[in-house]
């Protein structure tokens, strides 16, 4: 159900550049005309830029670039993927919320946003920087009928998806770092945290996790990340509008987990392999407490990095870090 805050939006947003009279709003949304002022008040404080006038009523001037769903639902074009939006301006962590959500019977395509994370989680236990209103961070809950064992290839789907709203937006190509880390100029900008409920012989859901940095500035970031972190904004010289930017995102998820779903697995790992561009690169590799020295040869089917040695033995990482080697 649309709060009276949405359903006044709508309003003003179906009239625009139009004025709307205060009694009319109060005869559609069945309140008074002073509830109507208190809300109009109250949306202001959160950036929408409305005018007032006591002859003409309101009339929607700007919005802010929040995440709400007045805002993005509109504009997203999906036909699954944020049909239903769980907004939030701060949580501990959208994943957390999205995994909750799932075992409790979200649907396929459920999205969580969230304007900050108080507990952002990345990979390998951890933290995402997750400030408020400058970047995006979201879940979608997938439930796709297919063996866990395939669980893997959505996170290279995930990330093919992201790299091409990236592409897309930018002009400039990013390149997927093993698992799955986005890089633009050699540095992240944008990461995924996918986890998985499942049975031995079926799915019960996919979280699919991503953060992406477009507003952050490299002196905001924690010190630990600050060489080896940028922004869209930063590599592109300007703000960047959020929710352009989620539009394309969900329509490439959308785009690729359906032709993930009709093609398989040969198209994903080949739009992968396109854009990490791994092979015959050498690398370090930190995993589980071992480090690995080698050249890049592969990512099979279950995501895992395939090394070989100087030695020429062969070896298949399923988690860690890589480090190029120049
Ligand atoms: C990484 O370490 O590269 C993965 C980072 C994933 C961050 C995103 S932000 C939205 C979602 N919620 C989380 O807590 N983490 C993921």
């Amino acid at each position: 159900m649309p709060t009276v805050d949405e359903r006044i939006l709508q309003l003003l947003r179906e009239h625009a550049p139009a004025f709307l009279s205060g009694e009319e709003i109060s005869q559609r949304l069945k309140v008074t005309r002073t509830a109507v002022w208190k809300r109009v008040k109250h949306l202001r404080t959160l950036g929408y830029e409305i005018k007032a006038s006591t002859r003409s009523g309101y009339r929607l001037i700007r919005s802010p670039d929040l995440l709400t769903p007045s805002e993005i639902k509109p504009l997203l074009g999906t036909k699954q993927i944020g049909r239903v939006i769980h907004y939030f301006q701060t949580i501990d962590s959208t994943n957390s919320k999205a995994y909750q959500l799932a075992l409790g019977g979200a649907k396929e395509g459920e999205l969580v946003i969230s304007e900050s994370q108080e507990k952002g989680r990345g990979r390998l236990g951890r933290h995402w920087f997750s400030p408020p209103f400058l970047n995006l961070y979201l879940s979608v809950i997938l439930r796709p009928k297919i063996p866990p064992q395939q669980a893997s290839l959505i996170t290279l789907m995930a990330a093919v998806a992201t790299a091409d709203a990236i592409r897309k937006f930018t002009g400039l190509v990013p390149l997927i770092k093993w698992p799955n880390d986005i890089l633009l100029r050699d540095r992240k900008v944008a990461g995924l945290l996918n986890e998985i409920h499942s049975e031995m012989d079926r799915i019960h859901f996919i979280i699919l996790g991503i953060g992406v940095n477009l507003n952050v500035d490299g002196k905001m970031l924690p010190k630990e990340v600050r060489t080896l972190a940028t922004s869209l904004k930063k590599e592109m010289g300007q703000t960047i509008s959020r929710k352009v930017f989620i539009r394309l995102l969900l329509q490439e998820l959308e785009g690729w987990y359906t032709i993930f779903l009709k093609e398989g697995a040969t198209a994903i790992l080949d739009a992968w392999r396109d854009r990490a561009q791994i092979k015959g690169r050498r690398v370090k590799v930190y995993s589980l407490g071992e480090t690995l020295v080698g050249t890049a040869v592969d990512v099979d089917s279950d995501g895992a990095l395939i090394l070989e040695t100087a030695e020429g033995e062969r070896k298949r990482v399923v988690a860690g870090d890589v480090e190029y080697k120049k």
